[in-house]
């Protein structure tokens, strides 16, 4: 079983781009490996505690409990209109999620992982975490990105993560394969041979925040909001969970021989709190180092002006106005085409426009409109193999497997971007092919009828294939051509039934309509 999760995502505000491109990438990711034959699991879901939802809540005169209900259900729509389809869905209010992590913490404790004590020192409110000289900037004071800060005294219990950073720098110097790309695993060990001894807080007083998983051994404390959410990872997975729980069976999900689940988060959370937190925590609670999870580590899209997209500094892309205005396929084909997993990117929808309408509209939907349109006008929409075959089908078939290999080869390493061009690469070539053969010429001559019906089953049978690679990156658009194909069964095929003959001689295919519509920018909405 192929388990992938994603980060999940903070409910104190709405869902920004940067969310989406995650869930997509991850959607994408779990289609292809079910192309690929795998069983896959994808989980994600939404982090509801916390200081920041708290204060945001009461900003808005509503109980926190409220407040996450009404952000959740924005997430989970937007989910439903871009078609990111998984299997598990992690709220972090969940009383399965709560007893999980009161289950853990009750553990460690008897463990002796955690102790009390008191602690003075600069509290950041925005990052609900408290400070250390390390975090002030050239000038020694807090920089910007900690928000307001003040000194605060407080008792309160840690974890002691300074027992398991040793163990830690070894197992990622021995695992190279756990966290990718290669230069995030070396940020971490960077991080990690800065981190000295210290320990982690997991608490907060109830005085201060009442929004939170009560700790089972001490009530008049909440747990710090990052311990609580990365034990989703595990909680919705079944660990520890009842047999009735309806939640998966763990062992079958996280314990695959070989095979590491894979988190998915994007670059501001790797360390400290997935590279060093969670691997120590799970570590703490014993887990194996076969059962250490992967991390994939996502770059960050940034406005064009090489700003933050972030609520806080208004500059946000609202998925859904994209959506509606665009069509999911334009929003999902951009997000995957315009940058390289692992890398950032500036999001500009000037480019969002010219990918859709270069790539998709004129060379993939102009094949698909072609090889559909002629075969229904020229040979009354069926299909014959033809033959003999001359030396331009013998490159066309080749450019099919090349470019085959070459997606299998990238989107093996979640290279989505990659992957897209290899496809493009081969749609590009049928339509230099069509422009060569020129089918519309050996139509006029019935003597060249063999001929005609060759090229045009080539044709067919390469929107076939390319309707196969792009279903998990265009789910829906690759559900219509299969339609349009007449071969509905086209997109449950699994890669390694790809081979050349899909559509059968004799074969009729459906009426065709337009899957890629050309982008057209009014005048003034360009202004
Ligand atoms: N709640 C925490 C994660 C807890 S996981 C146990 C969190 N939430 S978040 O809403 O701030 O971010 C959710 C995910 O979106 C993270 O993986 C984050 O890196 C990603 N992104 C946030 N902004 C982004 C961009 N501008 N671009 C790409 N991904 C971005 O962190």
């Amino acid at each position: 079983m192929f388990y992938l999760t994603t980060a999940i995502d903070y409910t104190n505000g709405a869902p920004h781009i940067g969310h989406a491109y995650e869930k997509v990438l991850a959607d994408v990711i779990i289609r292809y490996r079910r192309l690929r034959g795998e069983d896959a699991y994808f989980l994600t879901g939404v982090d509801q505690h916390g200081q920041k939802v708290q204060q945001t809540a009461e900003r808005e005169g509503v109980h926190p409990a409220t407040f996450v209900k009404r952000t959740t259900k924005q997430f989970l729509n937007l989910w439903e209109k871009l078609g990111v389809h998984y299997d598990g869905w992690a709220e972090t209010t969940d009383p399965r999620h709560k007893s999980c992590v009161q289950g853990i913490l009750s553990d460690l404790q008897q463990n002796g992982q955690l102790y009390k004590k008191s602690h003075s020192a600069p509290y950041s409110v925005r990052q609900e975490q408290f400070l250390q000289d390390r975090d002030r900037d050239e000038s020694g004071n807090f920089g910007p990105q900690w928000g307001e800060v003040n000194i605060v005294e407080e008792e309160n219990w840690y974890f002691k993560l300074s027992e398991h950073t040793g163990w830690l720098k070894s197992f990622i110097e021995s695992h190279p394969d756990v966290i990718t790309p290669a230069f995030r695993r070396t940020e971490l060990l960077n991080a990690l041979e800065r981190s000295g001894d210290t320990d982690l807080c997991i608490s907060r007083p109830k005085e201060r925040l009442r929004w939170g998983i009560e700790l089972p051994f001490d009530a008049s404390f909440v747990t710090y909001v990052w311990f609580d959410a990365l034990i989703n990872y595990i909680s919705f997975a079944g660990y520890h969970a009842a047999p009735d729980a309806g939640l998966p069976n763990f062992e079958k999900l996280w314990n695959v021989a070989g095979s590491r689940s894979t988190h998915l988060i994007g670059k501001d959370i790797l360390v400290p709190a997935h590279g060093i937190y969670w691997l120590c925590m799970l570590h703490a609670m014993g887990f194996p180092d076969a059962q250490i999870p992967r991390l994939l580590v996502h770059g960050f899209w940034n406005s064009k002006s090489g700003d933050k997209l972030s609520k806080s500094t208004g500059n946000i892309v609202d998925p859904n106005v994209l959506a509606d205005s665009f069509g999911v396929d334009a929003l999902r084909y951009y997000l995957m085409r315009d940058i390289v997993t692992g890398k950032d990117s500036d999001f500009d929808l000037d480019r969002l426009v010219m990918l859709f309408n270069t790539e998709l509209a004129n060379e993939t939907g102009n094949l698909c409109n072609r090889a559909l349109n002629m075969s229904q006008r020229f040979t009354d929409g069926i299909l014959h193999h033809g033959a003999p075959f001359t030396s331009d089908e013998t490159a066309l078939q080749a450019s099919l497997t090349d470019s085959t290999a070459a997606y299998q080869a990238a989107m093996d390493e979640c290279d989505i971007s990659r992957g897209l061009e290899a496809i493009s690469r081969h749609v590009v070539h049928c339509n230099g092919y069509a422009e060569r053969m020129k089918p519309w010429e050996l139509n006029k001559d019935p003597a060249n009828h063999e001929r005609l019906a060759t090229v045009l089953y080539h044709l067919a049978e390469s929107v076939a294939h390319a309707a196969v690679l792009l279903s998990p990156i265009l789910p829906d658009a690759a559900a219509k051509l299969a339609a349009q194909l007449n071969l509905p069964s086209l997109t449950s095929l699994k890669l390694a039934d790809l081979h050349w003959g899909l559509l059968p001689d004799g074969h009729a295919i459906g009426k065709p309509k337009p899957v890629f519509p050309r982008i057209v920018i009014e005048e003034s909405a360009q202004a």
